[in-house]
């Protein structure tokens, strides 16, 4: 059993917790999907607010889904689809207040208003994308895509076999 203690009192010292956590949770395991399927459960247990966390994986040039929390989702998105596309085209995190205001967001569960996604780089290879759903508007800021781009960078070597 794993036990993280993980503070909630500023966002700050959760991110910094969390990568932690993540970094212990997946340090010396090379398989790219028990460590997707950790960091996606680990990030669910202490990201409130959230109704989807997971990643899509580049598989043969378009993405395809991977281990996640929620309900089931789109299998398949290519490159500058939705917001997991946009960020898969540009490299660039994709903080959305608004889903409904996205033009061409995929909606996986009609619940989703808000979402972050970040892609996830490792020696100038795109391997896939974190993508964080939330039922409330607005629930990602600049923390938060600050915060998850630091999981990423920690996990990219670990999930890029
Ligand atoms: N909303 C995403 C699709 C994936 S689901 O949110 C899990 C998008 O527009 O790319």
């Amino acid at each position: 059993m794993y036990e993280f203690t993980v503070s909630a009192d500023s966002k700050a010292e959760l991110y910094r917790d969390l990568h932690a956590a993540l970094d212990a949770l997946t340090e010396g395991e090379h398989d790219a999907i028990a460590n997707m399927a950790n960091a996606a459960a680990l990030i669910a247990q202490y990201l409130p607010d959230l109704n989807w966390s997971g990643f899509y994986r580049m598989v043969a040039g378009e993405l395809v889904v991977g281990p996640f929390l929620g309900k089931p989702a789109c299998i398949r998105i290519a490159v500058g689809d939705g917001v997991c596309g946009a960020a898969a085209k540009t490299l660039e995190t994709q903080l959305v207040e608004d889903v409904h205001a996205f033009p061409g967001h995929i909606a996986c569960d009609a619940a989703s208003r808000s979402e972050l996604v970040v892609p996830i780089v490792h020696e100038d290879r795109l391997i896939g994308v974190l993508d964080l759903d939330s039922p409330s508007a607005a629930r990602f800021d600049a923390q938060d895509a600050a915060g998850c781009e630091a999981l990423m960078t920690l996990l990219a070597p670990r999930i890029a076999a």
